[in-house]
């Protein structure tokens, strides 16, 4: 049988044309001669009227969740509401559904409440929504990259490092620890195994799962969230990983949301910072905005909803205090590095990315002022820089953000199906 989504997809049918449909009732409307349902299947946003019309039809066992096998004619619709509508001949209820027990009836139900129960909350229009704007996302990704000569890279789960340096990684407990000869950890970031492919194919990527035990439980923040990076070998300058970010983004965006086609500002950390320190105190930021300090996320906001006038905005060069062993100085003598954090509005930072330290003395030196690799567990990411080292660069780009930025969506816990957040744990 069809789809939902197919059924709508034809035309409004001019004769009556006999279907079977399966799918789920939202929701029962009883009159006398006749009774409505709404039947629906998760594969788009509208529901199908089903009418029955036939009283030998006995519909005690069709209720709200219950899951339906509909035969009848379907017919262009007299209602307001509907294009189309279904003259139900026959029905089975494939699997009942207790109405006084389930729990997604058809009342208004809290976002709070549904994060309770992530196994049935798609069972809602608003969030099957969500979920299908997410399989749009990343086929849109895949899409993209392919086109652009990319490959799709599996890389590893567990690792014996924290890229970012931020003690944010998982680490395994006994009997890990003895099976590696190495304290092992979840991945926080794939990018320094994307390092090692792009020295090999030029250009990588991966859409796939990171792990940060983040104490914070904000609504752009999650334990396990996807994130998707690329990493581009022989890059010359920041600017091929900023249009390289831009273009995957712009690509995946509805384009009601995307209709200025000139590329998104670029502004450095120092000029953002004195943008912020214009505005205040007008602006009522959380923590004064000051040279050298981190950009806080309502700072973040500000500079895309304000300063670059609700679009995206690239901030670049960073204090080097800031960020990570890996990047590349700026060779100016501001103490920066090449690097940038794409903001945008409602989310603040939805991707962080930099060209990378290619040079072995360097990045040597770099690793014991961090201390990095103090047990000589990245002697192989040294490898790269030993044979072959080319500059390169790449992004990573939280994937639940993006979700919560199209879908207009208040957190990202509501942005992939079973969230995993500090101080809760569900199934
Ligand atoms: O800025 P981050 O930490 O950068 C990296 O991990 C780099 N190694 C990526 C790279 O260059 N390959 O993380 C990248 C993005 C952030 O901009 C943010 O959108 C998202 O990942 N992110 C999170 N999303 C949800 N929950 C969390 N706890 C997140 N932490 C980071
Ligand atoms: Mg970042």
């Amino acid at each position: 049988p069809p789809t939902i989504r197919q059924l709508f997809a034809a035309p409004v049918p001019t004769d009556p044309t006999e279907i079977t449909v399966n799918g789920w009732i939202k929701s029962v409307r009883r009159q006398k001669r006749m009774s409505f349902a709404v039947l629906a299947d998760g594969t788009t946003d509208d529901g199908l009227q089903a009418v029955f019309s036939d009283p030998t039809l006995d519909l005690d066992s069709l209720t709200t969740g219950a899951s339906v096998r509909l035969e009848g004619a379907l017919v262009g619709s007299p209602g307001a509401r509907q294009d189309r509508e279904l003259q139900v001949r026959s029905f089975s209820v494939v699997g009942q559904c207790d109405p006084e027990s389930y729990p997604i009836q058809r009342k208004e139900l809290s976002t709070e409440f549904l994060r309770t129960l992530p196994h049935l909350r798609t069972r809602t229009q608003a969030h099957a929504h969500i979920i299908r704007e997410r399989d749009r996302l990343m086929r849109g990704f895949h899409s993209y990259f392919e086109t652009n000569g990319f490959y799709h890279i599996h890389t590893p789960a567990l690792t014996q490092n924290d890229c970012e340096g931020g003690g944010e990684a998982f680490a395994l407990a006994a009997p890990a620890p003895d099976m590696f000869g190495h304290p092992a950890y979840l991945t926080v970031s794939a990018q320094l195994h994307l390092e090692a492919m792009a020295a090999a194919l030029p250009r990588v990527y991966t859409l796939s799962p990171a792990f940060r035990a983040e104490s914070s439980a904000t609504s752009r923040h999650l334990s396990e969230f996807w994130m998707l990076e690329a990493e581009l070998a022989f890059a010359d300058s920041l600017e091929d990983i900023m249009a390289l970010t831009e273009g995957c983004v712009r690509a995946v965006l509805p384009k009601a949301s995307d209709t200025d086609p000139s590329p998104w500002p670029r502004i450095t950390y120092a000029q953002a910072v004195d943008a912020l320190a214009a505005a205040h105190p007008q602006v009522k930021f959380e923590y004064e905005p000051r040279h050298g300090d981190p950009l806080r996320s309502d700072h973040e906001r500000w500079l895309a909803e304000v300063w670059a006038n609700d679009r995206p905005v690239f901030v670049t060069s960073y204090p080097a205090a800031h960020k990570p062993f890996y990047m590349l100085p700026n060779d100016d003598g501001t103490d920066t590095v090449a690097c940038f954090d794409l903001l945008i509005p409602r989310v603040g930072e939805l991707a962080g990315g930099s060209l990378r330290e290619h040079r072995l003395d360097r990045l040597q030196d770099a690793m014991k002022r961090h201390g990095v690799n103090e047990r000589g567990e990245l002697e192989w990411y040294l490898d790269l820089r030993r044979w072959g080292s080319t500059p390169h660069g790449g992004f990573g780009l939280g994937f639940e953000r993006l979700v919560a930025f199209v879908t207009g969506t208040e957190s990202v816990k509501e942005c992939v199906p079973f969230p995993r957040w500090a101080g809760r744990w569900l199934m």
